[in-house]
């Protein structure tokens, strides 16, 4: 079968992005790694001892980096709809985080642990209709937070993935009232094409009840 116009330039890109080499040389997973490296740089976000949990964390590069920076001592929990490969000093919990189920999982494996970060990566799969991918990525965006406000420190961090476009801004709205710090990032390594950008939240007012 041929390939399409748009996956054949994908390509084309993939193979010739220097993330993406520099990657391959250095050991991770993927070029996201340098994403969070980037935001960890800036806003200090990982300490030894801290409790991670990763959602869409799929192959695992921002896994290793949590890993890298928190020790042997902090927990670090990664969660994905695909089947990945694990890491010492990880647990990995493979399920759909659109289903109750895994995130029962995820509080199990927390077992009543509060917390320091949650990252969250998860993006769904591009159908190609911008307005229907956005609407899903919104969805998986307030299940995230719903998750983080219920796990994390009273200080902990939400850092999350988002898509400029329909319902971000309202989205955002929402963060801006309820938690402390609010932070839109366009790290280097995010492709500068792709509307994609992170949001750094700090200190989340609105928690629901801590576990
Ligand atoms: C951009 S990738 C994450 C990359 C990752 N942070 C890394 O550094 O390797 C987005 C991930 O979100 C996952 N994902 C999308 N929808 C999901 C869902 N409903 N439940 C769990 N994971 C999901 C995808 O499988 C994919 O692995």
């Amino acid at each position: 079968m041929a390939r399409s116009k748009s996956s054949t330039q994908w390509l084309k890109e993939h193979f010739s992005d220097p993330y993406v080499k520099k990657a391959q040389q250095e050991g991770w997973r993927s070029r996201a790694a340098y994403k969070l490296l980037e935001i960890h740089k800036k806003y200090r976000i990982f300490k030894p001892g801290m409790t991670v949990v990763d959602l869409g964390a799929a192959p695992g590069s921002w896994m290793q980096v949590a890993v890298s920076l928190i020790g042997g001592k902090g927990q670090i929990i990664a969660m994905d709809i695909l089947p990945m490969d694990g890491l010492a000093d990880a647990t990995v919990i493979q399920g759909d985080f659109t289903e109750a189920a895994v995130h029962q999982q995820l509080l199990q494996a927390l077992n009543g642990k509060a917390v320091d970060v949650v990252l969250s990566d998860i993006a769904p799969n591009m159908s190609g209709n911008k307005s229907a991918d956005q609407l899903k990525m919104i969805y998986l965006l307030e299940l995230a937070y719903d998750f983080a406000r219920k796990v994390l420190t009273p200080k902990g961090v939400f850092l999350m993935k988002a898509f400029y476009g329909e319902g971000f801004d309202v989205f955002l709205r929402m963060l801006k009232q309820e938690c402390v710090e609010v932070k839109i990032i366009k790290p280097d390594a995010s492709r500068s094409r792709s509307a994609e950008c992170y949001v750094l939240v700090q200190g989340v007012n609105k928690r629901e009840k801590p576990l």
